[in-house]
């Protein structure tokens, strides 16, 4: 008994919390190249919480990422300094969860779930267990029903359903962050959980101050992770605010989601898998990031009948605007749909700079009502008549009454326009987005003779609707 007490005593100034401490495994650290760290000599498992003690008293956090033989990898939570060979590999028997209620709202957080705002400790009612409970997919509540989320051109015409999860595809600055931020502050969703992850360190308070307002955080939390974080912590906080939402969905609540970004989380796990000794597959990303996107997505979505819900919304980053960069291809087939930012848009001052054109809600037709998708594709049909001959009305080419759409598109293009755009401090809720569209529309498609009337006469909806 007293060699054990010894033992404690011998460790206790190199931990960070002793009563945490399994005394009986300890490693040495024997390498240390890039991000990765080696230890020999202790068996933990992957997922596993380390403190790397050196011999001047400091302390590292880090996370079991693999092995090969007696080897075994982690990384680092946090930015490592000053570890020499032969430091003490001590696994901690669990690691500290975070307090959550509904006092959590307000708050940001580090993807440790620390406190970055200087509020003091987190307060709440239970501490937040790690590990998500299982949903069985047959027991998820199908989407059935729209979530307003303040924006016109979204609520009309890519409307989003409660539990669906969307990606927001944009070049950088094209406006991904504003428009997550009009959502936060204006949907109807009961509280909103807004990742920030791998962008400037600036961005982050900018965000916070600014683009949210005392007014946007009020049931917001934040889980923030700046690109200069490690790429660990920049994993842990999009795993975070996964987890943090599903937390209040546990609690029956309408919850949304907003990650920024995904292709950030893919470029961390990158790093990591690339550190460890992962061969890359396409463009540089190794086979293992393909598999973690889905699996942090399909944590978004509804819960059973009755319970609450994951509306989630993650920005996926196309450089150089390539629609066709392997994340954004890998998370257009695993999302329900996709709002895409447009670079020329952005450029003519047309904000949210919405593609309404390459937009696409995948639940749409399963949550609104016949006469909803007809307006909607009304507006799409019109929108893109004009844009194939913008060139030729552009110079003068196209002579009027040529085709009558064409001179309904050109007539409406103005309020087209219009209708997509919506100011900073705007909110349009669902019933006056579709007042906005109703009127919009509602003397094209009175127009009995014009081939736009005519093609939705041939609906097989409309046929029912008058019968
Ligand atoms: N709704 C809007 N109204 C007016 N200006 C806007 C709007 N949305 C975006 N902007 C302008 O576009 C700029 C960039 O927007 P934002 O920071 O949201 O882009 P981003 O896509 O998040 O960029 P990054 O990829 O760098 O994170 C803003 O600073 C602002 O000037
Ligand atoms: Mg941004």
């Amino acid at each position: 008994m007293s060699s054990r007490r010894d033992l404690w005593y011998r460790l206790r100034p190199y931990l960070p919390n002793p009563s945490e401490v399994v005394p009986e495994a300890e490693g040495k650290l024997v390498r240390s190249v890039g991000l990765t760290l080696e230890a020999v000599g202790l068996s933990v498992s992957v997922g596993r919480q380390c403190v790397v003690c050196s011999r001047d008293g400091r302390k590292v956090e880090a996370e079991v990422v693999g092995f090969a033989g007696a080897s075994i990898f982690l990384m680092p939570v946090k930015r490592v300094e000053g570890l020499e060979p032969g430091a003490r590999v001590i696994p901690l028997a669990h690691s500290s969860a975070m307090r959550i209620g509904l006092q959590t709202l307000g708050r940001v957080i580090n993807g440790l779930g620390q406190p970055l705002d200087g509020l003091g400790p987190l307060q709440g009612g239970e501490f937040l267990d790690a590990h998500p409970r299982d949903i069985n997919p047959l027991k998820r509540h199908p989407i059935s029903e729209p979530l307003d989320v303040g924006i016109r051109a979204i609520n009309a015409l890519v409307t989003v359903g409660r539990g669906q999860r969307m990606g927001l595809f944009a070049g950088s600055g094209v406006g991904k962050s504003v428009l997550m931020g009009m959502m936060t502050k204006y949907t109807t969703a009961d509280v909103v959980v807004v990742g920030l992850v791998g962008e400037r360190g600036r961005e982050v308070k900018e965000f916070i101050d600014h683009i949210l307002g005392p007014e946007g955080m009020q049931r917001a939390v934040v889980v923030a992770s700046p690109a200069d974080d490690a790429p660990l912590m920049r994993l842990r906080a999009s795993q975070l605010a996964s987890r943090v939402a599903e937390y209040y969905r546990d609690q029956g609540l309408n919850v949304l989601l907003l990650m920024d970004s995904l292709t950030r989380f893919a470029q961390a796990q990158r790093e990591i898998s690339l550190a460890i000794g992962e061969p890359p597959a396409t463009k540089g990303y190794p086979p293992s990031v393909f598999a973690k996107i889905p699996e942090l997505v399909e944590r978004a979505g509804n819960a059973a009948e009755g319970e609450g819900s994951i509306t989630a919304f993650y920005t996926v980053l196309t450089e150089g605007d390539d629609l066709q960069d392997p994340i954004a291809d890998s998370a257009r087939a695993i999302l329900d749909g996709h709002i895409v930012l447009s670079r020329t848009l952005a450029e003519e001052g047309v904000y949210p700079a919405i593609d309404i054109e390459a937009s696409i809600s995948r639940a749409m037709p399963n949550i609104v009502p016949t006469e909803h998708l007809q307006l909607m594709q009304s507006f799409k049909q019109m929108l893109s008549r004009y844009n194939q001959n913008r060139d030729l009305i552009t110079i003068g080419a196209y002579s009027a009454g040529s085709d009558p759409l064409t001179d309904q598109a050109i007539e409406k293009f103005p309020k087209l326009r219009a209708f997509i755009q919506q100011g900073l401090q705007e909110s349009v809720h669902m019933p006056e987005s579709m007042n906005n569209l109703r009127a919009l529309l509602a003397p094209v498609q009175s127009k009995g003779g014009s081939p736009l009337a005519a093609a939705h006469n041939k609906t097989p909806a409309n046929k029912n609707a008058s019968t």
